[in-house]
């Protein structure tokens, strides 16, 4: 049968949606490439990421090799490849894949993987992110200011939704916030391996990226053992009952939080903004009453999350809707088909900020549950209430919106606007 999805085809990168539609109506589990298969209904994606037979280390392949290149060439192909690279730029074990990995949380599986988590969750505590929501109005307030000062047109992306959560990183890592324009670059690269350009440019990008940021994190970690503070970093390094990250695994970590954080949250933000430009009636109601906020956001994680994919391996042949998928092949759990699906909430294709979105996948499901969940929403609450207050009738400005070319995080990396300047 034909694939019914292509991740990277430009249409399904536009608006997935519709081929996610037809995937759950005629082929739940469907194969997209060699050992590859689509799960696109809300209740397979909740089995496929609750079951022990899944494993994460799937993830960490994808990632960071571009599942264009991974369906091409087998693994050890491409790992020579990248030593070959890695020689020819001269960089140390910090650039490799393997040095970037070592247990990082996103692709571990229980019992390891709970073991860090328990330890990384105590830089995530209620109190610690409560604590950054006057630091998060401000910075959201000062963009606001800047984006006032030039006039009534802005790029929401550029001048807003990216600068915004890349200096919340900055405070929750308690680095120098001047080094937020290297988080930036550092984040685009790190995730590369799920955009376009992994296949354009090839990994020596991303691993040259790696090593520099690796350098960066592994000073920060030992001034930070050597004096703490009240920072996330600190807070990973301290041992506790014995049990602490190394250097290695607080770097790997600090580069998962700045592709994590960063590359998602901006998109929320714009996303948020977008379904209310096609949705006129509830962007009245939400700039009247800006306590539907916490639901706007709930459901723009619904209907267009920032992170549409997970991957997982079959660790034994496995059934799911009646089709094998069989050991070492890939399932792919469309977070974004799951969340659409009518099966789980009703007249799913329609954005309503009032309707109850409790159980949405956009923050996935089951152990990797996102670490960063109350961070996100407590940023993308204050981002959205502070610019639909100052920003009275935002609409379309002039300029083409782009997306970002990925088959996994979705959102615009351009969205231009206008509003009435106050006065005007
Ligand atoms: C709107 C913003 C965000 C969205 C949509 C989002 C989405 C997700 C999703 C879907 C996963 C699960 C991936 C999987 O199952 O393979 C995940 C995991 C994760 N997220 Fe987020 N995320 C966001 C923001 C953040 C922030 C702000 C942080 C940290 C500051 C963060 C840190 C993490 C980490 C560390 C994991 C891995 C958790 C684990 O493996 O146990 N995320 N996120």
């Amino acid at each position: 049968m034909p694939t019914l999805y292509d991740p990277f085809s430009p249409e399904v990168v536009a608006d997935p949606f519709p081929y996610y539609a037809r995937l759950r109506d005629e082929a739940p589990v469907h194969p997209v490439a060699k050992r590859l298969w689509a799960v696109s209904r809300y209740d397979d994606v909740s089995n496929v990421l609750r079951s022990p037979v899944f494993s994460s280390s799937a993830t960490r392949l994808m990632m960071m090799g571009g599942l264009e290149s991974r369906m091409q060439a087998d693994e050890a192909t491409l790992r020579k490849e990248r030593r070959r690279v890695q020689r020819e730029l001269g960089l140390g074990p910090r650039g490799t894949e393997e040095g970037w990995n070592e247990n990082s949380l996103i692709s571990l599986d229980p019992p390891q993987h709970d073991l860090v988590r328990n330890i990384v969750n105590r830089g995530f505590t209620p109190r610690r992110i409560a604590r950054l929501a006057p630091r998060i109005r401000e910075i959201a307030e000062g963009l606001v200011d800047d984006i006032m000062a030039r006039g009534d047109e802005l790029d929401l992306s550029v001048d807003y939704s990216t600068p915004l959560p890349v200096r919340v990183m900055a405070e929750l890592l308690g680095v120098d916030p001047g080094d937020a324009d290297d988080f930036k670059r550092w984040s685009d690269v790190v995730i590369s391996g799920v955009t376009g350009d992994m296949a354009v440019e090839g990994p020596a990008p991303l691993l040259r990226t790696l090593d520099e940021l690796g350098a960066y994190f592994l000073e920060v970690v030992e001034q930070r053992r050597r004096e703490p503070r009240d920072d996330l970093i600190s807070v990973l390094v301290a041992a506790e009952d014995n049990e602490t990250l190394s250097a290695v695994e607080t770097v790997n970590f600090a580069t998962l939080l700045l592709a994590a954080g960063n590359e998602t949250t901006m998109h929320l933000i714009d996303n948020a903004m977008l379904a209310l430009l096609g949705h006129p009636k509830q962007q009245q109601q939400v700039v009247a009453e800006p306590k539907l906020v916490p639901g706007l956001v709930e459901e723009t994680l619904r209907w267009d999350g920032p992170v549409q994919i997970a991957f997982r391996e079959a660790t034994r042949d496995v059934e799911i809707a009646g089709t094998l998928i069989p050991k070492g092949d890939i399932a792919i759990a469309l977070f974004g088909s799951a969340n659409r699906d009518d099966r789980q909430f009703p007249d799913g294709e329609r954005f309503d900020i009032f309707r109850d979105t409790q159980g949405h996948m956009g923050f996935g499901f089951g152990v990797h549950f996102c670490l960063g969940a109350s961070l996100a929403r407590l940023e993308a609450q204050i981002a959205l209430e502070t610019l639909l207050a100052r920003l009275p009738n935002l609409r379309r400005g002039s300029g083409e919106i782009e997306r970002f070319d990925s088959f996994l995080v979705r959102g615009p990396t351009h969205l231009p606007l206008r509003y009435d300047a106050p006065g005007a």
